[in-house]
């Protein structure tokens, strides 16, 4: 349960708002656009759902939605608007036009559910252009900073448990040793949460530094306590492809052979979680809330299970780190 802010409606209510989802998609996007709708709405506001991310808002494809057209969604999983990754976005000069789009249309206020370049993007174009914008952390890498938890982060997990599950089994079998890739780029949040909940035997992340030697030592030392030679190694995809071959190839050298199992984007499908559904509704509702109350250029994220708001700047300037106490959990258990 989140705890969610109070807070005053001021004579600047928005009449019209926009809403897009940016960037890679993730499970929970749907609710968090219902969220928005259905509490605009209620709100006496209309809302336009913008086609494609910020490449569908540079060319107007918006339509205008009501209740009816977020009837069904909450679990499903993509986003009913659509994404793109907009490269052109990146440009001042279309962020103008974007904004002559909104503005054409009496748009106040814009919505933008993404991950970090997305809401970049979002504060680019409130600082440069008159048009307010909230942001909401939708990506399931969780490397939001100013939120604990992104919108889609638990399905990811929880969708990659289903999957090393199934693999743990046939590892089992064969006593064989996976390395399996998760996502999360350049940030080690999935890695570390699916390697504590499986029971991997390790766990490599962008965030700290894990010799081969250091891998070899824990499987053997596998071994020698009778638990037996198979194994699971959770490996963050990284900012490079091929890190996890990479890895496979260089513990080959060092006489242990493992199978490498890429999930890709399977992470970011499927049906959103219980709690990823929640997150997003709450967020969406809230986002309205904060627009009515005269808020803009900021993401609204959930911090200590409170819902509560960050500078878009300090989005953009902080990073989000792994707790290194809770990485260190992660390679105690495996002991
Ligand atoms: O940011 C979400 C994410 O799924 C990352 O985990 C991954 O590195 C990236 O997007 C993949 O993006 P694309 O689908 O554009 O290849």
């Amino acid at each position: 349960m989140y705890k969610i802010p109070s807070l005053p409606t001021n004579k600047t209510k928005p009449q019209a708002i926009a809403i897009l989802t940016s960037g890679g998609d993730s499970p929970g996007m749907n609710p968090a656009i219902r969220g928005v709708v259905r509490a605009a709405l209620h709100k006496g506001i209309k809302v336009y759902g913008i086609n494609k991310g910020y490449s569908g808002l540079i060319i107007g494809d918006m339509v205008e939605m009501d209740s009816a057209s977020v009837t069904n969604i909450v679990q499903r999983g993509g986003t009913l608007l659509k994404s793109d990754r907009c490269l052109a976005f990146k440009d001042p000069t279309v962020r103008h036009q974007a904004a002559l789009v909104l503005k054409e249309k009496n748009i106040d206020a814009l919505v933008v559910i993404g991950g970090d370049g997305s809401l970049t993007g979002a504060h680019l174009l409130t600082q440069e252009n008159n048009i307010k914008v909230i942001g909401l952390p939708g990506t399931i890498d969780n490397d939001i900073y100013g939120t604990d938890d992104t919108i889609g982060f638990d399905t990811a997990v929880n969708t990659a448990l289903d999957a090393i599950d199934k693999i743990r089994d046939t590892a089992l079998s064969h006593e064989s040793l996976f390395l399996v890739e998760v996502m999360g780029r350049n940030s080690g949040f999935i890695a570390t949460h699916v390697g504590i909940a499986c029971g991997a035997e390790m766990v490599v992340v962008p965030e700290y530094e894990i010799k081969p030697e250091t891998i070899c030592f824990q499987l053997a030392n596998n071994r020698l306590l009778g638990k037996g030679a198979s194994g699971i190694i959770v490996v963050a995809e990284g900012q490079t492809p091929g890190l996890t071959t990479h890895l496979a190839n260089v513990l080959a050298q060092h006489k242990l052979e493992a199978k490498v199992c890429i999930l890709g984007h399977i992470q970011r499908g499927g049906s959103p979680s219980g709690h990823d559904r929640v997150l997003a509704s709450c967020l969406g509702s809230t986002a309205v809330n904060y627009l009515c109350a005269g808020y803009n250029d900021v993401m609204i994220g959930v911090r200590d299970n409170a819902i509560t708001e960050t500078p878009l700047k300090d989005i953009i300037e902080k990073n989000k780190k792994l707790d290194d106490t809770f990485f260190e959990l992660a390679l105690l258990l495996h002991k």
